[in-house]
């Protein structure tokens, strides 16, 4: 089923358009984003992820999305997947099929014509908030995590992103006491839902997880993203990290606009300048 939800209502005077996409794993979003902006314009469609989420379901679903978007130009999927020299390597939260899938052979054949390219879902959130967002004009490295369904990440240096990091499946030390597991099993928004935890409960995961990437990685700051950070007001100041925390600015709306954003640099729409660099190799 697919639902259309009011965003933005007018781009920009004369703005570039493009067309996003992000595969969750229960929802997919999609949306024409204003290049200039970075924001919706027009209606937001969500369907449901067809379950099983496989390659020929998902992009099925994806080809009705985008003739209801009814527009031109070229389309920027995301996915909660490594996306490595158009290859999908890894499947968590969609169908393990995905694994060695070839992207561009996929799209040709459900959406033959088109111009479709496909990111990491965290890649694409992080290239709206290096943007558009809250990692803009940050030098040095900032670290982007999205709490959903699992964990993403993007890493940002100097504003550039460097492609494909998968802290979500980092192995930590559960703080009670379960033994070491993937940091996404710990913290995700959705471990959160699913024990029912308060924000005061939830927090500390939250900062096990994060004190285990500053350690590492020394970080200049955290952008934080996903639907929780609606609601950043309630659990930041919960966080004992040393390295500041900010909460991303687009939210919900990051992947899309990010694949949308990747899409038209890909095509030479959009020039990215030095954010994509090490992206495109
Ligand atoms: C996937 C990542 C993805 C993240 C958020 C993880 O399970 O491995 O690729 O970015 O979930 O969707």
């Amino acid at each position: 089923m697919t639902t259309a939800t009011p965003a933005t209502p007018e781009p920009a005077n004369g703005a570039r358009t493009g067309v996003g996409v992000d595969v969750g794993g229960t929802g997919i979003k999609a949306g024409l984003v204003d290049l200039e902006r970075g924001e919706l314009v027009g209606d937001r469609l969500v369907s449901d992820t067809p379950q099983p989420a496989t390659p020929d379901a998902i992009a099925e679903t994806i080809r009705e999305m985008v003739d209801e978007l009814g527009t031109d130009g070229p389309v920027g999927v995301a996915l909660p997947s490594v996306i490595h020299e158009g290859v999908a390597r890894i499947a968590h939260n969609i169908d393990t099929s995905w694994i060695g899938c070839d992207v561009v052979d996929l799209f040709d054949r459900h959406l033959p014509g088109r111009r479709v390219v496909m990111l990491n879902d965290a890649d694409a959130a992080g290239l709206t908030e290096v943007q558009f967002g809250a990692a803009a004009g940050l030098d040095g490295l900032v670290i982007l995590l999205t709490f959903g369904t699992g964990i993403g990440s993007a890493l940002l240096f100097d504003g550039r992103l460097i492609p494909n990091t998968e802290f979500g499946h980092l192995m930590v030390e559960d703080i009670a006491g379960r033994g070491f597991d993937e940091t996404e099993h710990l913290a995700s928004a959705s471990v959160r839902a699913r024990d029912e935890l308060s924000f005061a409960e939830w927090a500390p995961h939250v900062s096990n997880v994060l004190r285990n990437i500053e350690d590492l990685l020394w970080p200049r700051a955290f952008v934080l993203g996903g639907g929780v950070s609606e609601a950043a007001d309630e659990w930041f100041p919960l966080l004992e990290n040393r390295t500041p925390v900010r909460a991303a600015v687009r939210l919900n709306d990051a992947g899309i606009i990010g694949a949308a954003t990747y899409a038209a640099a890909d095509a030479g729409v959009l020039d990215l300048g030095e954010v994509l660099s090490r992206h495109r190799g």
